[in-house]
């Protein structure tokens, strides 16, 4: 069974793990070189002190296979409104639904959040991603060309906007508890009957 929940410390291996899959094999992220988990402990430290900042992580059978988060957009202060979500899913789990599993937990936890609009930058070609965005409210905006080299060539990032005043986080608007670090995200419990986007 798959649960979404927040992330915890002991996951930080596994969730870079899977990241370092999509570094390495895929254009989804921009980054070229593989992260240590030793690394990324103060991006997880930002990510996991409840607010607009959350990393949420899927498990099936106790094995971490997929996470989500809210980043910062951009640093002046007046963006702090907006935030960008991204979301793995280990390559062996895809296409089984976990990747709305996190989204829906995601926009859940971040639902009582001062926070306006939700973006997303989609490497394309990105078929999945780029159905998983729209099944969740995202339009279009726009598409930058060009603009990361990775295996040698050139790359275009779509990218997508939400607001988080409607849509299926405002659905979930009042049932999902405020979730918090080590709270259960995402029971099949919590969010059975929940609607989809
Ligand atoms: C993109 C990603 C997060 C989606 O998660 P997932 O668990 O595979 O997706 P889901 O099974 O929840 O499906 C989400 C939607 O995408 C569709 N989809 C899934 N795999 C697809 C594929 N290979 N081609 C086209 N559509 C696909 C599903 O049908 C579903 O659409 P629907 O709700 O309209 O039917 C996952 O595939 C992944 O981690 N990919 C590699 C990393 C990546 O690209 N991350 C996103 C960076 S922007």
């Amino acid at each position: 069974m798959v649960e979404v929940r927040a992330a915890r410390p002991t996951d930080l291996g596994r969730v870079v793990a899977i990241y370092n899959h999509y570094v390495e094999h895929s254009a989804a992220t921009f980054d070229l070189v593989p992260a240590r988990p030793e690394d990324r402990i103060a991006w997880f430290d930002e990510h996991s002190r409840g607010g607009r900042y959350r990393l949420l992580v899927a498990t099936e059978d106790d094995q971490l296979v997929g996470w989500a988060t809210t980043s910062p957009f951009r640093p002046r202060a007046a963006y702090a409104t907006t935030v960008e979500s991204s979301v793995y899913v280990a390559p062996g789990a895809v296409g089984r639904g976990i990747g709305s599993r996190l989204y829906r937990s995601l926009f859940a936890a971040i639902s009582e959040e001062d926070l306006e609009r939700v973006v997303a930058g989609v490497t394309t070609p990105n078929p999945a991603s780029v159905r998983l965005h729209r099944r969740f409210g995202f339009r279009r905006v726009g598409t930058f060309h060009r603009v990361g080299r990775k295996f040698g060539r050139f790359w275009d990032v779509a990218w997508f906007e939400r607001s988080l005043q409607d849509g299926e986080a405002a659905s979930v608007r009042g049932r999902a508890a405020a979730l918090r670090p080590g709270d259960s995200a995402d029971s099949t419990e919590n969010f059975r009957g929940a609607p989809s986007a």
